[in-house]
């Protein structure tokens, strides 16, 4: 295993009901470190380009929509194993699929007010590290 970063999201379901606590204690008890954080309001455009690659899907005109919908969280995670512990701890898309005691079982509204973005591979998390962070942003 190997010290990685990946980028998570607090998407705007949680925000709304003031769940960036009790989601950024699950990181951290299982032994993910928040090493850069910014809560912002994305713009349409911002949306549509981080979701870039499901823009033929039937529900990408829906998921910006609920992604500009209220405030999210941009965080940076880094730990052994970052990427596939942060997937592991947020569980399947749909909260009906996730385990018991992940983040979408626990808190996850539907498949679209899923209450968590992670990054899905080294290449993902890079750019969507990137898309967000400046290096100087990021204190590990
Ligand atoms: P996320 O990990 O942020 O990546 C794309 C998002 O699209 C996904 O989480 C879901 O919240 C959202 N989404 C909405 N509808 C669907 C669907 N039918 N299948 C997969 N993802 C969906």
């Amino acid at each position: 295993m190997a010290t990685e970063r990946t980028l998570s999201i607090l998407k705007p379901d949680a925000t709304r009901r003031n769940l960036t606590g009790k989601i950024n204690a699950v990181f951290e008890e299982a032994g993910l470190r928040i090493i850069a954080q910014r809560r912002l309001h994305l713009s349409q455009a911002q949306a549509e380009a981080f979701y870039a690659a499901h823009r033929e899907r039937g529900f990408f005109k829906d998921l910006v929509g609920f992604m500009v919908s209220g405030p999210v969280v941009v965080q940076v995670l880094e730990g052994e194993d970052a990427i596939a512990l942060n997937r592991k701890l947020m569980g399947a898309t749909n909260p009906a699929n996730a385990d018991p005691g992940t983040i979408r079982k626990l808190f996850a509204e539907s498949i679209e007010a899923n209450s968590v973005h992670g990054s899905d591979s080294a290449e993902a998390a890079a750019q969507e590290i990137g898309f967000f962070f400046a290096g100087t942003d990021i204190v590990g």
